[in-house]
């Protein structure tokens, strides 16, 4: 069933930041995603936890816009993503979508400077400045700008990624375990960091993460298990979810 009747369109301030209905996803005879629909509002923080190969990857992929789905139906604010060209996905996910992938992917010829900016430059825009150091000094990355991604290490890598998706501020961020290879020093500086971005300025905020203090930052979680969504949370204690994931693990 699709999110909305299609050539429908849904006011960008009443629809959920984005959202998924019926999605399943198969590769082969894996059904990664078997039927979610889940919606993600404006300015919430939502956790995603789950066993390996729960689909969690998966499901940010796919209602980010960057793999197509097997059936049903995703929208970012309102814009069902299966009636866009390929174009139009392209700009869609450069202006309103930020990613932090699970590898980072960060460009090995440009050093930290050149990666956290490089969305803003494909899109032509300029950074905002002063958001743009706000960001920079919270992942902690001022005096690593002109190394490059073989000069850092791990944690360092992974905090450009979560630079480069927060520098354009888009209308919702997804971030695939963001803090996976931080120490807790540094992440619990980061979810602190992610955690302001919606409270002072309404971010809306996906994130990946097996850790249950991490979860514990959001104000909802969902877990997965076998490509459905099998339980949820509001408000959580790391005590609350550390319960919850003993009873879909076992
Ligand atoms: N490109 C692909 N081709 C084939 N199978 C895939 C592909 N991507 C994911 N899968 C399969 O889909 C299922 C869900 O994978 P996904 O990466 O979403 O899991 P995950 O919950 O993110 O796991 P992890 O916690 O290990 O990152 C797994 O069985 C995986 O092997
Ligand atoms: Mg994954």
């Amino acid at each position: 069933m699709p999110v909305q009747p299609a050539g429908a369109t849904v006011p960008a301030m009443t629809a959920p930041a984005a959202s998924a209905s019926a999605a399943v996803k198969r590769y082969g005879d894996v059904r990664a995603l078997d039927g979610v629909t889940v919606a993600f509002d404006r300015g919430a923080f939502t956790a995603i936890m789950g066993p390996s190969g729960s689909g969690k990857s998966t499901l940010m992929h796919c209602v980010a816009g960057l793999d197509a789905l097997t059936a049903g139906e995703v929208a970012i604010g309102g814009t069902p993503l299966s009636g866009l060209s390929d174009r139009e996905l392209t700009l869609l996910r450069r202006e309103r979508v930020g990613f932090v992938f699970q590898a980072f992917n960060l460009l090995p010829a440009l050093d930290a400077r050149e990666n956290i900016l490089l969305p803003l430059r494909l899109g032509g825009r300029d950074p905002d400045a002063e958001w743009l150091e706000q960001v920079i000094d919270t992942v902690g990355l001022r005096d690593r700008l002109s190394h490059r991604p073989s000069e850092l290490s791990g944690g360092q890598q992974q905090r450009v990624a979560v630079a480069r998706a927060l520098a354009s501020r888009p209308e919702i961020v997804f971030a695939d375990e963001p803090t996976g290879n931080l120490d807790s020093r540094s992440s619990a500086e980061l979810l602190a960091f992610l955690r302001r971005t919606v409270d002072a300025l309404g971010q809306t905020l996906v994130m990946v993460t097996h850790d249950p203090v991490a979860a514990a930052y959001a104000d909802r979680v969902l877990f997965l298990a076998d490509g459905r969504i099998v339980a949820e949370l509001q408000e959580p204690t790391a005590d609350a979810v550390l319960d919850r994931l003993k009873g879909i693990e076992a």
